[in-house]
């Protein structure tokens, strides 16, 4: 059974690996080296200002971490922001990315946000359908951004 909850420090060493695997699936030759778990132990603890919340979720296979979520909200200016989203390729398609995704609308939705923001590049073509099942649509696209030739999808889900 696969349990969705809110990162914690022991599951630094999972995240760093779903990260890199997932990411490599699409960014392939792109893909620099994987960041070690002090990393994303830093990266993903939660912080919160009074202007900001930041938050990461994990989903477990046992103590398994096979997918994770990292994302904000702005609680003055009410939007949102989905920062990263990874799941196991070998759990790709299992409905963990979605699990994941509910588990962030629900915190946006009790922080009142009244739109969420994300970018997608355009190579990735999975990413693209994932996000659209889950509301967002593409407000712009920004040109040869991360990477030269490779275009970023501004998406955008309203409230
Ligand atoms: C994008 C990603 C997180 C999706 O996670 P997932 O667990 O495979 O997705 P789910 O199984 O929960 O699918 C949810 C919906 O998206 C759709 N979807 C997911 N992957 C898809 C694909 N490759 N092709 C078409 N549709 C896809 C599913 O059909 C499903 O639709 P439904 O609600 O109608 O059933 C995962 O593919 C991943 O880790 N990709 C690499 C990292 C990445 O690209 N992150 C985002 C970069 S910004």
């Amino acid at each position: 059974m696969i349990v969705v909850r809110e990162f914690q420090d022991c599951d630094a060493a999972g995240a760093a690996e779903v990260y890199y695997e997932s990411f490599k699936t699409y960014l392939k030759e792109r893909m620099g080296p994987k960041r070690s778990a002090e990393y994303w132990q830093n990266s993903m603890k939660r912080f919160t200002t009074e202007e900001y919340d930041n938050i990461s979720f994990v989903a477990l296979d046992g103590d398994r971490v096979v997918g994770c979520i990292s994302i904000a909200a702005a609680l003055v200016r009410r939007l949102g922001t989905l920062t990263r989203i990874g799941v196991l390729p070998e759990y790709a398609g299992k409905g963990i990315g979605k699990m994941l995704f509910e588990e962030a609308d629900r915190f946006w939705r009790e922080r009142k946000m009244r739109k969420v923001a994300t970018c997608v590049s355009s190579i990735n073509t999975a990413a693209i359908k994932f996000y659209e099942r889950c509301g967002f649509h593409c407000e712009g696209v920004l040109k040869d951004h991360f990477f030269p030739g490779v275009d970023e999808h501004q998406l955008a889900l309203f409230y």
